[in-house]
């Protein structure tokens, strides 16, 4: 067995649709496999020139790649059906290629009722948090006893362990900043955002071969806590970057990019290729900044952010030419 693993490094909505999306194409799966999460994702993805939104179903359905939600997620019935149908209506094949590890939990209606509700934390309201509450306190609900989820259920140790040639790419879902470890808790989703999150899934570590880290080249979050500045560069970013949920349509708070969290991420994740997106809004904008530590550091130009990014993460082992900056939004 061998994997990848597409991971976001900041807070979500990095583009890690469009990162899976392009391994996907460009190499050799067999499967590809949501590790964590549920519907509160929401992963933009160009195909043959079509935008789609997915919440649920890995990006492995638009190249034939066979797709499976594993047990570290949970799953919303109802939104799975409505994102198969979409799927299918804008031209995709998803007969026989998407599939549902039985032991997954399941988001139930009284789930997405009570999260519906909340205030606190700024969630997305898709029931997240009450199903993996549910399923920790032993009271949930498994994906093999819904009776319209049978067609797509497998088991996960006879799907993975049972073949001969088995190549997973891992899409995660959320991000680094929002882990229920490693994010600023409680702002936080109730998911493993990490790779520890895709080894959940019944992959032994050693079959784990690239860590694909995504970052935007300034970061963005949705939620309750105050994380904008109140500076009129962030407005500009918003509306130039779309920075407007997949999911929800919430507009997302924009600051410049954290060093030190992106380099915990990095380090936790045992990063080995990076990919920035959106270079081309800060171009747009004519302004680059990150922050180290909370203190802002200005460049003249995208070249000095670009170098001083490439030399600093050298020094946590990435290798310079497998650092990534890209500049389109369907392309990597
Ligand atoms: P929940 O995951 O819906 O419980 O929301 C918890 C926090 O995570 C909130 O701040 C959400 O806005 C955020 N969140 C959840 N999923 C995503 C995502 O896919 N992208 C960005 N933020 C997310
Ligand atoms: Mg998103």
């Amino acid at each position: 067995m061998e994997a990848d693993i597409v991971v976001d490094l900041q807070y979500g909505d990095t583009g890690k649709g469009k990162v899976a999306h392009f391994l996907c194409k460009s190499k050799k799966y067999t499967h590809v496999l949501r590790y964590n999460g549920g519907c509160n994702a929401g992963h933009t993805v160009f195909h043959n020139g079509k935008k789609f939104v997915t919440h649920h179903i890995p990006v492995g359905v638009f190249w034939g790649v066979r797709s499976v939600i594993g047990p570290g997620c949970v799953l919303d019935p109802v939104q799975f059906m409505r994102e198969l149908k979409e799927l299918a209506d804008g031209g995709v094949n998803v007969d026989g290629m998407v599939f549902i590890a039985k032991n997954t939990h399941v988001i139930t209606e009284k789930h997405k009722a009570e999260d519906g509700n909340e205030e606190k934390l700024g969630t997305t309201r898709r029931g997240n948090g009450p199903a993996y509450r549910d399923k920790y306190a032993r009271v949930g609900v498994r994906a093999e006893s819904i009776p319209e989820l049978k067609p797509y259920l497998i088991d996960l140790y006879d799907e993975f362990h049972g073949k001969k040639d088995v190549r997973i790419l891992g899409e995660g879902a959320q991000g680094f900043g929002l882990d229920i470890d490693w994010g600023d808790y409680p702002y936080v989703t109730s998911s493993h955002c990490t790779v520890a999150g895709f080894l959940l899934n019944g992959i032994p570590p050693q079959a784990v071969r690239e860590v694909w880290g995504v970052a935007k080249v300034y970061e963005t979050y949705v939620g309750a806590k105050k994380f904008e500045p109140a500076e009129p560069i962030f407005e500009k970013i918003r509306t130039l970057g779309e920075e407007f949920g997949a999911t929800t349509g919430r507009p997302r708070q924009v600051n410049w990019m954290e060093m030190h969290l992106l380099e915990e991420a990095i380090r936790v994740n045992g990063v080995t290729h990076i990919a920035f997106n959106k270079a081309d809004i800060l171009r747009a904008i004519g302004q680059w900044a990150i922050l180290d530590g909370g203190v802002k550091k200005s460049f003249a130009d995208e070249k000095s952010m670009q170098a001083f990014l490439v030399e600093r993460l050298a020094k946590l082992g990435v290798a310079k030419d497998h650092i990534y900056f890209s500049e389109h939004k369907d392309r990597v």
